[in-house]
């Protein structure tokens, strides 16, 4: 495969170029796929401007490289083999000949339904292969996809379809999850309420299940599906348009809506899913993700059909029928790669044996773990009882702002170690800095993580707030892009990514906002204040603990918590539900008013001695309040 590292050497090699003569590196690259007009400039632009340019001039449709290209040359080979939530239903398969006549078909559904060039698609569906093929339809009409992932609320659907004014969503009647069927039409249709933007719902049918159906503005996907062309002509697109829009929680404020645009993100998801997984012609590959995180947009939408791999699609949960699901499907498809995240792996540890014994597993070369710090228990159980002790782990670190991995051990290639991600690809600067911004060169190193010059798959802003975008991710140490995780680096050079240090909490690897959900527990009516925390967690990674005063100090802690979770699942969703609720008097606040946060995280792991001085505080009293709570 053409520039695919193939060894260490190699590695160390094109590492160098991609550090020294960037240029040229990248230009080799993008000359391997197709472009309907070449670019004037490979890369333009800085973080201090904030303008960066990857390929500018050059026109391109990202779908014609993931699906034209292999229609024809490997018209036959199996792109998906799409798995339902029940066993007993029949799977599906597309070979990428039928997956273009498939998004072909889409496509022209999209353009019967008035959508344009540059025009705002919202995804709200469950992973049926019509969410895939939709995304990629999307892309080939040159219009915009934003996905919602279906465990969001209907305020939050809300909220994201009006941030980016979408014209257009997808969603299907229910979706099935485990032996729970989730109302994904009806949650729709109580966001779109507040959507006015919204002209046309698409609406798949999947289970069958009694929904409305709005007259005019609601139609059936399937039907027209049936109906439509499996030509269309892919829309010629800029470089630097965008491709997508996906929300993401941050320390402050409402979620963000991170901006992809076309060929650099294209070359990213492209370029690291190859040296990553190192996925051979014959094999099959295996992201257990949601299309509705980044890990389902580069590592199942894009990077496979980039590289033409053949990759299995997965409606239900690890646990459904039983929790041997994972590993049924592995040896039913003879799965050879195979990613997911750590919080998968630690809740298949915990159930029984003999869901593992019973699967032989032999198939499997590579194994793959993303989204969040994974701890040594985890790890070792996934390379013994999964692994056999012979697929390399590929601990990956990324973010939906990165667009793509950018730390990685390449499988087979560079060294494993354990819980570490190891070295950065061709094209990433890491660096850590101190708290006061000084990069530190020497190693062994802790410190913020930051990225120190641009790579292609980088976001180029937060939709509609560039600078936002600013200060989120530049102000903080200006001149290079805060990453918000803190890193260990030993004394080859190899990172270990230790977790975020603002105010980001990881729970099962989704990123949760600590200001989100203290606005959701703000609303309650009986509460005047709160501050959330994360606390280590067996199975989550880390779980949400909220501290409230309420208005009445009869209130218990645990009737505030069963109302407190109803209202957070109704503002956000079930995900950022908390695990528990502490009352309080009061909350520690600098002078400024601002919540320390940090205090409240010693006193609930119970490491009171090393609160620090809390003599500077607003309200020091409040410290022995709280930890009265607390017990
Ligand atoms: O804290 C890091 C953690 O997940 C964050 C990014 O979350 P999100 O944008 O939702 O993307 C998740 C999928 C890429 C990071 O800031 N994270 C991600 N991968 C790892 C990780 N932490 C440790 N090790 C990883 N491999």
């Amino acid at each position: 495969m053409k520039y695919r590292v193939e060894s260490k050497d190699q590695y160390q090699q094109f590492y160098q170029t991609s550090m020294e003569d960037q240029n040229k590196y990248w230009e080799e690259r993008a000359q391997t796929f197709t472009w309907f007009k070449k670019w004037d400039s490979v890369q333009t632009g800085n973080f201090k401007d904030l303008n960066v340019e990857w390929f500018s001039g050059g026109k391109l449709n990202i779908t014609v490289n993931a699906l034209d290209r292999h229609a024809e040359n490997t018209p036959d080979k199996v792109a998906i083999f799409w798995e339902p939530n029940d066993p007993k239903e029949s799977p599906i398969q597309y070979t990428y000949k039928e997956l273009l006549e498939k998004v072909n078909q889409f496509a022209n559904v999209l353009a019967g339904q008035g959508i344009e060039k540059g025009d705002r698609i919202c995804f709200y569906m469950s992973m049926v292969p019509e969410f895939l093929i939709g995304v990629l339809a999307t892309a080939r009409i040159g219009a915009v996809h934003s996905v919602v992932f279906g465990g969001f609320s209907a305020k939050a659907l809300a909220e994201r379809i009006n941030d980016c004014d979408a014209k257009l969503v997808v969603t299907n009647d229910e979706a099935y999850r485990g032996n729970k069927i989730v109302p994904l039409k009806n949650i729709t249709d109580e966001a779109l309420e507040k959507c006015s933007c919204v002209k046309s719902v698409l609406c798949l049918k999947r289970t069958g299940g009694n929904i409305k159906m709005q007259e005019g503005r609601d139609h059936w996907l399937n039907e027209l599906l049936d109906l439509a062309d499996k030509e269309f002509q892919p829309a010629e697109m800029d470089a630097e348009d965008p491709l997508f829009i996906l929300y993401t929680s941050g320390s402050t404020g409402k979620p963000k809506g991170l901006q992809h645009t076309t060929a650099g993100y294209m070359l990213w998801a492209s370029e690291t899913y190859k040296n990553v997984f190192q996925v051979g012609d014959n094999d099959i590959y295996w992201c257990t993700a949601d299309i509705g995180w980044i890990t389902g947009h580069s590592y199942i939408t894009y990077g496979p059909l980039l590289n033409g791999s053949t990759q299995v699609m997965f409606e239900g949960i690890p646990t459904f029928p039983d929790a041997g699901r994972f590993w049924q499907i592995v040896d039913k498809y003879r799965v050879t790669h195979f990613y997911t995240a750590p919080t998968a792996i630690r809740a298949l540890e915990a159930c029984d044996e003999k869901f593992v014994n019973e699967a032989n597993l032999s198939s499997l070369k590579v194994l793959g773990t993303v989204g969040e710090p994974i701890n040594i228990e985890a790890w070792n159980w996934y390379n013994e009882k999964i692994g056999k002790k012979n697929c390399p782990i590929v601990d990956t670190w990324w973010q939906t702002e990165t667009g793509g991995i950018m730390i990685s051990t390449l499988a087979g290639v560079t060294d494993v170690i354990p819980c570490h991600a190891t070295l950065p690809l061709p094209g990433v600067c890491p660096m850590l800095v101190d708290n006061e911004g000084n990069e530190i060169t020497s190693n062994p190193a802790e410190g913020n993580l930051c990225i120190d010059r641009p790579w292609p798959g980088m976001a180029r802003t937060i939709y509609g707030d560039h600078e936002r975008y600013r200060q989120t991710y530049f102000s903080t140490y200006p001149g290079k892009y805060f990453t918000g995780d803190g890193a260990r680096r030993d004394k080859n050079g190899n990172y270990r990514i230790t977790g975020r240090v603002d105010d980001v909490i990881n729970v099962s690897g989704h990123r949760i906002g600590t200001a989100e959900v203290e606005d959701a527990i703000n609303e309650h009516e009986a509460i005047v204040e709160s501050a959330v925390i994360g606390v280590p967690h067996d199975i989550k990674g880390e779980s949400l603990v909220a501290f409230m005063i309420p208005f009445h100090s009869d209130s218990s802690s645990q009737d505030l918590l069963t109302s407190v979770n109803e209202l957070i699942t109704k503002e956000i969703g079930a995900i950022a539900k908390l695990e528990k609720a502490i009352v309080v008097p009061g909350l520690p606040k600098t002078r400024s008013g601002k919540i320390m946060r940090r205090i409240l995280r010693k006193v609930a792991s119970g490491e009171l001695d090393k609160l620090g001085d809390t003599s500077t505080l607003l309200n020091p009293e409040i410290v022995d309040e709280i930890i009265k709570a607390m017990k």
